[in-house]
Parts: structure tokens; sequence; C-alpha cells
């Protein structure tokens, strides 16, 4: 594994990766969503964090029965241009990236703007595990348990204005350590935007860890967004600023592709990419393509955000 747990992490309040693994394919297993629900009495599991504890709850029931796409998979094949643009050299340049200490900047229009210190949002936000989908633009597919808590909690915390109309998040710019930033392949720092109602939505996830674990570098350590309705390049890596805003945020790959990256970017498999048709994906994994599935499978919970927009025009 490519991950090495901090040193003085006692292994005890390490959740042990095979364990980990087994338990979810026993909850994974053909026993049915309900009898699994029943047989799970809410739990807590720890994992380390920069010589830290990091405790959440395992209780909520989300996308159980699907198959887990495998950690070597999810941290071994990534999108972060900031380490490069293929797939395979953010696990390897990542490594580079001081993640401890972290803080967050919290400006516009908010009531309470500042700076948070990662170990205070840890202490004010109680993590939970939530198996989320996430679907590339570029037609591939994982099954990802993420450890995180709903993006939700940090608004409200930050009171956001009458005025506070979207949310624009931004990753860090630090070229001595993200190789890829020396390239102008993208403009930096990468930026993502959300509209207001779709940041608060519950689905909304910062996420911290993944498979039980702290959040390898090449995820988007130490947190990052995502948002599971979405295509994949929305969940933004690696966040320092947090900006309120009345005016709807440009993203990066919106000023460098309007045509091919609006700002909604829901999955929407009706909608064509300009240069590839979005009916069908890969799981990572899986030989064969599957359908990709409206708001990719999260309709029910998000279609309404929508009710009365053209999601042909606003894509
Ligand atoms: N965030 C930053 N800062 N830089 C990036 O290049 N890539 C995006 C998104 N977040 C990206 C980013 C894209 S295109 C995808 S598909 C997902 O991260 C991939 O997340 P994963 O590597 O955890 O699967």
């Amino acid at each position: 594994m490519l991950i090495k747990k901090p040193q003085d992490i006692p292994s005890s309040e390490i959740t042990e990766q095979v364990i980990y693994l087994e338990r979810r394919k026993f909850m994974t297993s053909s026993i049915g969503l309900t009898a699994a629900a029943t047989l799970l009495s809410p739990q807590t599991s720890v994992a380390g964090y920069g010589g830290k504890t990091l405790k959440f709850t395992k209780d909520k029931i989300f996308d159980r029965k699907e198959e887990l796409t495998s950690f070597d998979k999810i941290s071994n094949y990534n999108n972060y241009y900031e380490f490069g643009t293929d797939k395979y050299s953010p696990a390897k340049n990542a490594q580079a990236l001081t993640t401890d200490p972290w803080s967050i900047q919290i400006d516009g229009e908010v009531e309470k703007p500042g700076t948070l210190h990662l170990e205070d949002i840890l202490k004010q936000n109680p993590l939970e595990e939530r198996i989320y989908r996430l679907r590339c633009v570029e037609r591939w597919s994982m099954v990802i348990p993420w450890v995180g808590f709903p993006l939700a909690n940090l608004i409200k915390q930050a009171k956001p204005t009458s005025k506070a109309k979207y949310v624009q998040f931004e990753t860090l710019e630090r070229p001595s350590e993200m190789s890829g930033q020396k390239r102008n392949v993208l403009p930096w720092p990468y930026i993502e935007g959300l509209r207001m109602d779709e940041a608060m939505n519950p689905l909304t996830l910062i996420a911290v860890g993944l498979y039980g674990e702290v959040l390898p570098k090449q995820n988007g350590a130490p947190l990052r967004l995502v948002v599971p309705w979405k295509y994949g390049f929305k969940s933004i890596k690696s966040i320092v600023k947090i900006t309120f805003t009345e005016k709807e945020p440009v993203s990066s790959w919106t000023k460098v592709a309007p045509n091919e990256y609006g700002f909604y970017s829901n999955v929407n498999p009706d909608v064509e990419h300009p240069r590839w048709s979005q009916r069908k994906e890969r799981r990572i994994g899986d030989f064969l393509k599957r359908k990709t599935l409206s708001f990719n499978g999260y309709a029910e919970q998000v279609a309404s955000l929508y009710t009365g927009m053209d999601l042909k025009k606003h894509f």
C-alpha cells in the first residue's frame, strides 16, 4: 500500500484494513439492505490523523448494495492535475505535499469570516461514513467509502448573509510541492463552485478519509469536497479557501473550455459532452460498460433542486 501511517499512532487506534474489508464484504453480501441495517447497530471506528485520532460513525446506510472499488484502485488511479495530468502520477507526486498544519480561510458574504484550523474543524464536526458513486466526466466511475461530514455543518457555522447565493472553493497553490502547477495546464489555483442550495444539500460532503483511513494525499488530503450527483471534477481537492458570493463562480475548467464544462455539471446521460456521449461508463475494475444514471443515481435526493430548469442549457 502506498500510504504510510504516521509512526506515532498506536496500531490499536487504526482500523485494520483487512478487518475493514471483511466487514464491508459482509455488509455488501446478499443478506440484503434491510437485514444489514437491522444487524448493524451504530458503531464508531477510529483512524489516525497527523498523530491525532479520528472517530466516525458507521451506522448510516448509503449504497451498501454496490461492490466497493478497491482501496488500491481508488488511490492509484487519480485525477489531480496539480500532481500531473495522467492518472498514475498523483499517487507518487502528491506525497511531496505537506498537509499538516492545514487551515481554511472563510470569507465573502458571511457573518463569521476567518481562518479555521483543521484540528478545530475536526473537533466541531462529527464524522460519518458515506459510500458514494463517483462518476468522472471521462466515463469511468468508482464506489468509494468516504469518511467526512456534511458541508452544510461548516456553512451554518460561518453564518452566510442573505447576499450569499453561491459558494466558491479554492485548492492550495504551492508549486514548490505541487509539481503540476509549474505548467499552465489549468489556471491555478483550481477553483470550483456550487449554488448555495447544492452546497447545503445533505448529500454534499467534506471528506477527510476513505476506507476508514486518513484521506490519501492523491485523493485530496487533508480535506476535499464530494458532490456525488455531479461529474467528478466538481469534487475539488485539498481546499484552502471557501468564499461566499453573490455571483456565480467561474471554475478552472469552465475558464479553459466553457462549452465542455458548465457550472452545474450534473451527471446527465441525455446531455453529450461535445467530444463524447455520456450514456455509458466503465466502473473501474469491470470489463463491460454500464448505463449512466441521471444525477449519478441520486435523482430522488437532488432532482428537485433543478425543477423548472432546462438542464440541456444549464449543463
Ligand atoms: N481537484 C483538484 N484540485 N485538482 C484536480 O485536478 N480533479 C477532479 C476532482 N478534483 C481535480 C480535483 C477530477 S476530474 C476528478 S474525476 C476527481 O477529483 C477525482 O478524484 P479521485 O482522484 O479521488 O478519484
